[in-house]
């Protein structure tokens, strides 16, 4: 499947892309993965990226563009892509669009995770995050807690809590998604390929991506 994701912050993108990906082997590509991953080893598009990430605002969008260039041509993605957290703006979809083009590739269908905003505030204040950059799984002290002692069940390394989940971080992120990804729906609308989902339940959300591809 060649699929991209679109929601708010705290959607459920990541938990979905990560089931998506057991069913294909389509990889799951998360820029907020790619990210952070960057961050933590210090390269220099870590560097670059932290303030803003830290702050709720999106990383330019030239840096992204120079990401997923280099990303979408690895060999792994023949085999199909779950894109979450990307496009984030109109420039990116539009890059995006020329992007696929230059590599013959067609998308199945773009799906816009609708979720209600308290849901999306308390899910967002109760999600951890495994620390290992290569797993970094999710998990939810409510609804998918990690071990006991706080460890990942798949990799054993600690879980915590991100740096952008403190309370002013997660009401930017929310109004950065309204001003700026919230757009893309009419864009994709346009394009035919737009697809929204009520998603509450997660394995609901899988089947009826499935149905739709
Ligand atoms: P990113 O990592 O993409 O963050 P986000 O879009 O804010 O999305 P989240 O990861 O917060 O949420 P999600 O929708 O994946 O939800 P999840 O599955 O974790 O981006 C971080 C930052 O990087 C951005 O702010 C920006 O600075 C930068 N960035 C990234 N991409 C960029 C781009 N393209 N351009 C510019 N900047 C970019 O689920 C949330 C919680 O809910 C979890 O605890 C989960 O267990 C739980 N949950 C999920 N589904 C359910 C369910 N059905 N029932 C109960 N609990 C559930």
């Amino acid at each position: 499947m060649k699929i991209i994701l679109l929601g708010a912050p705290g959607a459920g993108k990541g938990t979905i892309a990560k089931l998506l990906s057991q069913f294909d082997g389509s990889v799951p590509i998360s820029t907020g993965d790619i990210l952070r991953a960057a961050v933590k080893a210090g390269t220099e598009v870590g560097k670059e990226a932290k303030a803003y990430m830290d702050a709720g605002d999106l990383v330019p969008d030239s840096l992204i563009m120079k990401i997923m260039e280099s990303r979408l041509g690895e060999p792994d993605c023949e085999a199909g892509f779950i894109l979450d957290g990307f496009p984030r703006t109109i420039a990116q979809a539009e890059e995006l669009k020329k992007l696929l083009e230059k590599l013959g590739i067609n998308l199945n269908v773009v799906v816009n995770l609708e979720v209600p905003r308290e849901v999306v505030l308390d899910r967002l204040t109760t999600r951890r995050t495994c620390s290992n950059p290569e797993c970094q799984e999710i998990y939810n002290i409510k609804s998918n807690p990690p071990t006991p002692e706080g460890t990942c069940k798949k990799c054993g390394s600690p879980v915590i809590q991100r740096d952008d989940e403190t309370e002013e971080a997660i009401i930017n992120r929310l109004q950065t998604y309204n001003q700026k990804t919230a757009p893309l729906t009419g864009f994709y609308e346009k394009e035919g390929l737009l697809k929204n989902i009520n998603s509450v339940d997660s394995k609901e959300t899988v089947e009826e991506i499935k149905k739709a591809l």
